[in-house]
């Protein structure tokens, strides 16, 4: 409920339309509590891409299986919505400003704690695609310092935003 109503002020924010953004941080995580081995087991069934890094990892498969199940079983159809559900852990290199703005909200929303999250907040109000810059860094940042596994599809999220960031910085 945070990260939707956090997602439906972010989306407000940036002229976006608000109960997409709601809806979507609404079904973000309905796949969060399957297992591991129902993960890949729901991803077989629904045709879901499973690479090295999701057979390593299952758990970054919450996102696609929610988008699956909310197309199939609860009857989105609206692909921003359903884009915004499946790539809310892991963004991509292609987000639609209402993925950003569920992504972001998934960090920002006010029961977490961490370190950052009160610049990322400050943030967020002023320009989107910086905040969640710095919202990926942190977390790829965050999984270095704990030797975890970075999923390659947040790398080239990442770069991507870096990339255009830098360009527009420098009026190219
Ligand atoms: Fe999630």
């Amino acid at each position: 409920m945070r990260v939707a109503q956090t997602a439906r002020d972010l989306a407000a924010r940036y002229a976006l339309d608000e109960d997409k953004a709601y809806v979507a941080g609404i079904l973000h995580d309905i796949a969060r509590d399957y297992s591991p081995g129902e993960l890949l087991a729901k991803a077989a069934q629904y045709g879901i891409t499973v690479g090295i890094w999701e057979k390593y990892q299952p758990v970054v498969l919450h996102g696609p299986v929610a988008a699956a199940i909310a197309e199939r079983d609860l009857g989105i159809r609206d692909r921003e919505i359903l884009e915004a559900v499946s790539v809310h852990t892991l963004g991509s290199a292609d987000m639609s400003p209402v993925a950003k703005v569920v992504y972001l909200a998934d960090i920002i929303e006010p029961g977490r704690r961490f370190a950052e999250a009160e610049h990322l907040r400050q943030l967020a109000e002023e320009d989107l695609d910086r905040a969640v810059l710095g919202a990926m860094d942190g977390t790829i940042t965050y999984l270095i310092h704990r030797r975890l596994v970075v999923h390659p599809q947040t790398i080239e999220a990442r770069n991507k935003l870096l990339v255009q960031q830098t360009e527009k910085e420098d009026g190219i």
